[in-house]
């Protein structure tokens, strides 16, 4: 009998035995490449969804269960939300995402959303560490949050209190902050995609900016960072623990503020813009 396969080619036999990580963002790419961005278009144009669209979906769910994955993980129970959706549209039913809309923003949440973009500075002096991890754990979802490339979700966090390891960020061109939230990336979620490395880089960069961002809405300072050596990012590695295909890329160091630097004023739009259709 001829295997099951995705469109690229894997069978369910491939799927059950790969690398988990590898599965589970292969899992991620496909479903939102084969049928997430399908049914969203049939939606919104009125169409009947093909059959054929959920077919990478069904075959991953496949895998997923017969690896005895948790039901609970996220993709799993997203992707069991959207075959809900897919099955109406396949069978001809209107479906609306109404329920979920964006909450439209007041007046004073703009306000507030350009005061956070606007006048969220990088600290580089804070007060005595009493950052709890319960905030720290909030800061670090703003950077799960961020848009992501095919929906990857490559990023993964070290948390290091100076206090635990003085010194260990030493190299940085500013003493240790407090916390030090050191931002990785699991690089078997790109197996996947290794001509997409370009991606690589801005995965992290989006992620690292929701924490900057953050950690200013939460009250705090922070400064992103980034190791001035290969030794200081081997002595860090080293330390975290960190297996081969993780990788450290950029840090950033929070705590209370001590310090309100001005704003280091930006190039208007107007000289930023270098091309604008008529
Ligand atoms: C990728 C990246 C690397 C950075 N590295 C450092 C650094 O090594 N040392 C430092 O003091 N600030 C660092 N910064 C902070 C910038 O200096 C700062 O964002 C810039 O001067 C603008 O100031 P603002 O963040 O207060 O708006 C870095 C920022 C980014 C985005």
């Amino acid at each position: 009998m001829k295997d099951k396969r995705d469109k690229i080619g894997w069978t369910k036999e491939q799927l059950v035995n790969m690398d988990e990580v590898e599965f589970r963002a292969r899992f991620r790419e496909r479903c939102h490449h084969t049928m997430e961005i399908a049914i969203y278009s049939a939606a919104h144009k009125n169409k009947k969804l093909s059959q054929k669209q959920t077919d990478t979906a069904k075959l991953y769910m496949e895998a997923w269960n017969e690896r005895g994955l948790s039901k609970d993980l996220s993709e799993y129970k997203y992707v069991s939300k959207l075959l809900v959706y897919a099955n109406k549209l396949i069978s001809g039913e209107k479906v609306s995402f109404d329920d979920y809309k964006p909450t439209k923003l007041t007046e004073n949440d703009i306000n507030a959303f350009e005061n956070i973009i606007y006048e969220r500075r990088s600290v580089r002096a804070w007060k005595e560490d009493d950052v709890t991890d319960s905030l720290i754990d909030k800061i670090l979802k703003a950077g799960n949050w961020a848009a992501h490339g095919c929906n990857l979700q490559s990023i993964r966090y070290a948390v290091i209190r100076e206090k635990e390891a003085p010194g260990l960020f030493r190299g940085s061109d500013i003493p240790g902050g407090p916390v030090h939230i050191v931002i990785c990336q699991d690089m078997r979620n790109y197996v996947i995609f290794p001509e997409n490395w370009h991606n690589i880089l801005l995965d992290c960069g989006a992620a690292a900016q929701n924490i900057v961002l953050a950690t200013h809405t939460y009250g705090l300072g922070g400064c992103w960072l980034t190791y001035t050596s290969e030794e200081m990012r081997e002595r860090i590695e080293k330390y975290i623990g960190l297996p081969p295909e993780i990788r450290f890329v950029t840090y950033v160091d929070i705590g209370w503020p001590d310090q309100t630097p001005m704003p280091p004023l930006r190039r208007s739009v107007e000289e930023s813009v270098l091309f604008r259709s008529k």
